[in-house]
């Protein structure tokens, strides 16, 4: 079975509460998906994922220094080749999802749209949306298998 990794920085929760809603989604598509709290996450154990999904809420209009230390270090140790995706709560610029992406396409990560951005705490219809990205991803996945 193909293997998600979902890692996320999340001050208040909203980040998470998307995080949780990606897994779901591929999870009711099977794949066996981990998400966690990227301090929680060895990079060298995430580069070995067959799909790398990152959310990161934005602070000061960007990601705050650990979530970009963790990111340069999963690139260095190499992720090209593999499918990803980004997500993130902001307030009101939201860099943070977009230079996920940009970071992940650079690195040679076929990043899936959209990069999915959600204002403040996700609603019902926001949380669907993350369940959508999370089907998508899965789906797509799937047909590289
Ligand atoms: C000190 C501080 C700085 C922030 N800077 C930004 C910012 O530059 N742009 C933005 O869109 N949101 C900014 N926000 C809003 C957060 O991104 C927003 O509250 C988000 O929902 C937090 O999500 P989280 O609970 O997953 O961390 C800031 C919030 C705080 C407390």
């Amino acid at each position: 079975m193909p293997r998600l990794a979902i890692v996320y920085l999340s001050t208040q929760g909203s980040t998470k509460m998307m995080a949780e809603a990606v897994a779901e989604g591929a999870r009711e598509k099977h794949i066996d998906v981990d998400v966690d709290n990227f301090y929680e996450w060895d990079p060298a154990e995430v580069a070995k994922y067959d799909a790398i999904c990152i959310g990161s809420s934005t602070f000061y209009y960007t990601m705050l220094e650990p979530i970009a230390k963790f990111l340069d270090k999963l690139i260095d140790i190499g992720i090209e080749g593999k499918l990803g995706a980004a997500f993130g709560s902001y307030g009101w610029s939201g860099e943070a999802p977009v230079l996920i992406a940009e970071k992940l396409r650079k690195a040679g990560v076929e990043v899936i749209d959209p990069v999915l951005r959600i204002q403040y705490i996700p609603n019902e219809k926001d949380l669907a949306e993350c369940i959508r990205l999370g089907k998508d991803l899965a789906i797509k996945m799937k047909k590289r298998e």
